[in-house]
């Protein structure tokens, strides 16, 4: 066990910094733990500056449980397209379904009821309950590993369990119970102003007297984690099938990457599989469709969480199809300016910008 340092001043400097130096966010000026709870989950993964507009637009159209729990799935969708990690928005909305129907809209002020409700784990039981409702339980998350490994030179793999668990229990040990939201907001706005991953800004730290890598001048081994694996890159093809001004969309499963989001037909290569023929298939398992390729329409690169995509869209026509004879997936026929009425991955939409620039 690492002896903490002394967790008082610890929480004192720390507060006093976050009091004078806290960026202003939207979900900063509210107790509303519904409004809390949604910008936690779109923080996930994401930048603070990409989030606010989102979050801005997300509380105009759904401003409580209520209006959420009755909104369906693909307008909710729509609001977080090109947000990403589309599972959260999924799991969110069954949460908050599952909050109206068994708890009156109420969010629950209890960490294990909330703890168990579809998409909730640890992290954000943790920053909602202290923030919205001031129960003691400290965050862990990218920024609080970083600094708090470099203030107790924790040199272990922080890709393990074990040393998540080493640093919630720092965390548990330094968290004040009069202002546990702040204190977890404070530590990640370090972690994230000052603490930084490359060039951290030491000199302007409130903690540099307590940081133990500091004192060493080794802040650049932690925290340590293995080398990452480089991660695969697949070739994606998809059709672009025009037909009387209108093109063939189709919906992704509900289930799985981008689960419910609209796309054009294709998908991703298989073993040594090109593009194309990855697209040629793809149209005849899922639409039952045969296509001729006539040219190519545009090319994007896209990179999700574990692997990178390079698209091809193909110009197609249709032989002798008919349109009885599609089947499998929900598909539409669209013109490009229906484009902003459904919710496309962002790869899509980019695609689109080069396919129809005058209208996106
Ligand atoms: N990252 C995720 N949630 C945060 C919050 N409430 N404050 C600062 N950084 C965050």
């Amino acid at each position: 066990m690492v002896v903490p340092v002394h967790s008082d001043a610890f929480a004192e400097k720390l507060l006093s910094w976050f009091g004078a130096n806290r960026r202003a966010m939207p979900w900063r000026e509210t107790k509303d733990p519904y409004m809390i709870w949604l910008s936690e989950v779109m923080l996930q993964q994401t930048q603070v500056d990409t989030v606010i507009p989102y979050y801005q637009r997300f509380i105009e159209v759904f401003p409580d449980p209520e209006s959420l729990s009755k909104a369906p799935e693909d307008d909710v969708l729509k609001l977080w397209e090109g947000l990403g990690y589309y599972r959260r928005c999924h799991h969110f909305i069954a949460a908050v379904r599952d909050v109206c129907a068994d708890y009156g809209g109420r969010i629950p002020d209890d960490p294990h009821i909330f703890r168990r409700l579809p998409g909730v784990g640890d992290y954000t039981t943790a920053a909602v309950m202290s923030i919205a409702y001031g129960h003691v339980l400290p965050v862990v998350d990218g920024n609080v590993i970083r600094v708090i490994t470099r203030i107790y030179r924790i040199a272990d793999d922080t890709t393990k369990t074990k040393t998540r668990m080493l640093i919630r229990d720092m965390m548990a040990a330094l968290i004040p119970s009069d202002s546990p939201g702040d204190f977890n907001q404070a530590v990640m706005e370090l972690g994230a102003l000052v603490c930084t991953p490359k060039k951290p800004l030491c000199g302007e730290c409130p903690l540099n007297d307590l940081c133990r890598a500091f004192q060493h001048r080794d802040i650049s081994l932690y925290p340590f984690s293995p080398k990452k694996m480089k991660i695969p890159q697949y070739p994606v093809g998809l059709a672009l099938i025009m037909k009387d001004g209108r093109f063939l969309i189709q919906k992704r499963p509900s289930k799985g990457h981008l689960a419910g989001l609209w796309e054009l037909p294709g998908g991703k290569a298989e073993g040594d599989e090109s593009a194309e023929t990855a697209m040629l298939r793809k149209c005849r398992e899922e639409l039952g469709l045969t296509v001729e390729v006539c040219g190519m329409a545009a090319q994007a690169s896209h990179v999700y969480s574990h692997f990178k995509i390079h698209v091809s869209v193909f110009s197609c026509t249709v032989g002798a199809q008919r349109e009885k004879d599609l089947k499998h997936q929900p598909f539409m026929w669209i013109t490009p300016s229906d484009i902003p009425s459904y919710a496309f991955p962002a790869v899509n939409l980019k695609l689109f910008q080069t396919i129809f620039p005058s209208v996106m």
